[in-house]
């Protein structure tokens, strides 16, 4: 059952590009978005005005990626929550707005009681989930499937890849609708997705290199995540991949923080991974990455092909390859996810369910 693989979560990295083809195929149709299966009518998008998200773990890291994408395309306030905090806060809610509940499982006890208190309030909610007839898929007012098929690994990698593609694709839909992006901008968005199937393929391809730096990093009692933007949002998906099999103590930063207090953790030999897939933000997170190795710190940097002036700073460096900068997210999780793996087999620990957490958390 896992097809060879040692371990549920590589044959589930593995299966990432298929997963995310199926479910960017699942509404395409000539050529176009079609959301009709979903059920959101153009009347729906037009009327929304403000956009939250609300999720737990991974998927609010998914969220947070969205929030950028939709701002930046669709050009309307979108605020992202953790369902934890979202339910207990008595929530003012715009009565255009719509709440877009993100799940892997559809079975998560805070994010199913967010879904709950929003219905409450009358506003209108959409789910994106995985798992078919799950409670959030049915109290749901719409739902998108993401296509990732089960999920075994405790930690997710496939459905974060699946959710991130579901949520390129609302933004996209959106923009067209409202007319914030052009035909043209449309078409090339939708070309840029389907590409991206083949990138994390190729991404995938290279995991012995991620492997033997894993390996070398397996003693680490800390690694610091830094990057701005979007970038921010991957390096909270990376820093949670490590802490949660690898057992690593890890924080993410956004690189503008450090400064501000976690610059003095680092000291000689501390891991300090940059994320720089934002051509716009690149030289000032590579100052900031600058500032951690002039106080020791060992770095790895994560780029895009032809950024290559960052090997004058880091010590070893991982190159994805370009897609438009709105969707790097999806290539650049790739090695993070191949790290926590490999730093969790090189410590021989218990990869697809490491201690004290479960698959579905649905007590509070
Ligand atoms: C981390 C992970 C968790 C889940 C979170 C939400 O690898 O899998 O953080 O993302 O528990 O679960 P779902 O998506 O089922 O609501």
């Amino acid at each position: 059952e896992k097809a060879g693989y040692e371990h549920f979560m590589m044959k589930e990295i593995h299966e990432q590009p298929r997963a995310v083809k199926d479910t960017l195929n699942s509404v395409l149709k000539d050529g176009k978005f079609d959301l009709t299966d979903i059920g959101l009518a153009e009347e729906d998008i037009r009327r929304t005005s403000q956009i939250y998200i609300v999720a737990c773990g991974s998927a609010y890291h998914v969220g947070v990626v969205a929030q950028y994408v939709i701002e930046d395309l669709v050009k309307i306030p979108v605020r992202v929550e953790l369902a934890s905090e979202f339910r207990y806060r008595k929530p003012i809610l715009d009565p255009n707005g719509l709440v877009i509940i993100i799940s892997q499982s559809g079975e998560t006890a805070d994010s199913l009681a967010a879904l709950r208190e929003t219905k409450a309030q009358g506003i209108r909610t959409l789910g994106i989930v995985n798992v078919v007839g799950s409670s959030i898929a049915r109290e749901a007012d719409k739902v998108f499937y993401t296509l990732a098929g089960p999920e075994i690994s405790v930690a997710t990698t496939k459905a974060y890849s699946t959710q991130l593609m579901a949520s390129y694709i609302l933004a996209i839909e959106f923009a067209k609708v409202k007319n914030t992006i052009t035909e043209e901008q449309y078409e090339n968005y939708i070309a840029e997705l389907q590409a991206i199937p083949e990138k994390i393929e190729k991404i995938i391809e290279d995991k012995e290199r991620i492997q033997w730096f894993a390996a070398k990093q397996a003693n680490a009692k800390d690694a610091f995540f830094v990057g701005r933007g979007i970038d921010y949002a991957i390096c909270m998906e990376g820093s949670l991949k490590m802490k949660e099999i690898s057992y690593v103590h890890s924080e993410a930063y956004a690189a503008g923080e450090l400064k501000h207090g976690t610059i003095s953790l680092i000291e000689d030999g501390t891991l300090v991974i940059g994320v720089l897939t934002q051509p716009e933000l690149y030289e000032k997170t590579i100052s900031n990455m600058v500032e951690c190795k002039s106080r020791g710190a060992y770095l790895m940097g994560l780029t895009t092909y032809g950024n290559y002036s960052i090997e004058d700073t880091a010590d070893f460096v991982v190159y994805i390859p370009k897609t438009d900068e709105h969707f790097e997210a999806s290539l650049a999780v790739i090695p993070l996810q191949l790290m926590g793996y490999y730093v969790s087999v090189a410590k021989g620990l218990d990869v697809d369910k490491p201690r004290n957490l479960a698959k579905s958390v649905t007590v509070e």
